[in-house]
């Protein structure tokens, strides 16, 4: 009987959104994470790692249901014990869960922290947007202070810049505390309301559900509206308007770049007070330009809707990408079942942003040195030795490279002249049976022959 063909597996490949990271890439990762976590450690901050899969209820009780970051964009699954978990989208709320549940109050205030991993969230891939990437974040916990709120715009910038983002802008605004709240998402919902029928389906639901998210509307129909909405800054309590004023002060004093943005809500339910946002500043968008070379043409209704919605394509793709958002969020504690409201403030890096960024100087991490030394092995006896080399050299911390899987001398020599390595040690079957290297300057092809005893005393003496 004929054998019947199993049908042919496709290979799989990474989820939608989700990607490996290789080599020199992870590199750029690893060294940006090492130069930001620098800069916290310096400015007093304790790293924390939380995991990535948090109780559902962490997510569900502070961002807000009606937000998309929950509503649409968390994973979630149900584990077989029945409890409800989601792959992190963001760190600040099981960053203060882990605060709570740790009784962090009891030490000294405020408590400072940074982090750095994969989040999730499922939305659609596309420029800079992920559905696994990765962030730094910094929060300070227990100050209501308005310096904190400045250290933390302060120490974003810093690590950007620290990296080559030198050309940043941040944007700021302040949404007030409770008491600003309330008769500002009352004149703000009364203004909406009077336009309703000419909003986008989303923001129609967003009057009721969660009216400050109607100023973080993308669709064209609603950008109108926001233009003349009332702002935020205008309604803030005597409270809040010193506290937002003494953080632009700072702002002033620290010599930052920053512009009040009065349209700036952020999407997490969360937060109170200042509120901001960094983008790179880039020389060559200028999404006035198209519109006013397109508007010189005659052209019918039909023509011009036709123009506007390709320039809102247009300027969208080409629009900054926020890198760093964060904010004060007061009252995030009590959302997670504090007796107590615990003042808090913090920012995340969009890492993966970041390193798009053709301004970004990669970050050697310190764990990758480059090699001095080029490890050459001819024959059976020394390749079987020539893991003991290489451990004398490493134990001497010389960095070294090699390819043992080459055989012939010239095709080792070649690479090490290729890779521009100063050195090479040439270990044959005389030098293994005789327990010596041959040492070779690169450049001058000057030879020694070394004892493996006296290996990594000539190594380190050579320049
Ligand atoms: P967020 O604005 O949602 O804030 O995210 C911070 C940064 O993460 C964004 O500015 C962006 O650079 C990056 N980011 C967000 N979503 C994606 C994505 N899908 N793909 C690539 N990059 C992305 C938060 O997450 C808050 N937890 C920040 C914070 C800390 N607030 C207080 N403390």
């Amino acid at each position: 009987m004929a054998k019947k063909e199993t049908p042919r597996k496709e290979t799989p490949t990474s989820p939608k959104g989700m990607r490996d990271i290789i080599g020199s890439e992870q590199h750029k990762y690893h060294g940006f994470f090492e130069k930001a976590a620098e800069v916290a450690l310096y400015y007093g901050f304790q790293p924390i790692e939380i995991p990535m899969l948090e109780r559902e209820e962490v997510f569900l009780s502070t961002n807000g249901e009606d937000t998309d970051l929950v509503g649409k964009e968390m994973y979630t699954l149900k584990t077989r014990g029945g409890d409800k978990l989601a792959l992190r989208p963001e760190g600040t709320a099981p960053v203060m869960r882990a605060y709570l549940e740790h009784g962090m109050q009891s030490q000294s205030q405020p408590i400072k922290l940074y982090y750095y991993g994969s989040f999730f969230r499922h939305d659609n891939p596309q420029r800079g947007r992920y559905r696994e990437f990765r962030q730094f974040g910094i929060e300070m916990i227990g100050s209501p202070k308005s310096i904190s709120d400045a250290m933390v715009i302060y120490l974003t910038a810093l690590i950007l810049n620290d990296v080559g983002l030198k050309n940043i802008m941040i944007d700021v605004n302040s949404i007030g505390d409770k008491e600003s709240r309330v008769p500002y998402l009352r004149e703000l919902t009364q203004y909406y309301r009077k336009h309703i029928n000419k909003l986008c389906g989303n923001c129609k639901q967003r009057i009721k559900a969660n009216p400050l998210r109607l100023l973080d509307c993308k669709s064209a129909e609603c950008q109108p509206f926001k233009e003349k909405a009332p702002q935020s800054i205008a309604h803030l309590s005597p409270a809040a308007k010193a506290h937002f004023k003494e953080v632009l002060e700072y702002l002033d004093a620290l010599r930052l770049t920053y512009r009040i943005n009065p349209h700036l809500v952020r999407g997490l339910d969360y937060y109170t007070h200042t509120v901001f946002e960094v983008a790179e500043i880039a020389p060559d968008v200028a999404p006035e330009a198209l519109a006013e070379n397109a508007t010189q043409l005659e052209e019918t209704g039909e023509e011009k809707d036709r123009r506007v919605a390709k320039e809102e394509r247009k300027a969208a793709a080409n629009a900054p990408l926020a890198l760093a958002g964060g904010g004060r969020y007061d009252y995030l504690a009590k959302q997670l079942g504090s007796k107590k409201d615990v003042p808090a403030v913090g920012g995340s890096i969009g890492v993966d942003r970041v390193l798009l960024s053709p301004n970004y100087k990669a970050v050697t991490p310190r764990i990758v040195k480059k090699p001095k030394i080029y490890f050459i092995q001819l024959g059976f006896e020394a390749k079987l030795k020539s893991l003991e080399v290489i451990e004398i050299l490493r134990g001497a911390r010389i960095p070294v490279t090699h390819s043992l899987n080459k055989d012939s001398l010239s095709a080792q020599l070649g690479t090490a002249e290729k890779l521009q390595i100063p050195y090479a040690i040439i270990f044959g079957q005389k030098e293994a049976l005789e327990g010596t290297v041959i040492v070779r300057n690169m450049q001058t092809r000057s030879q020694d022959t070394v004892k493996l005893a006296k290996l990594s005393d000539y190594i380190k003496n050579i320049k």
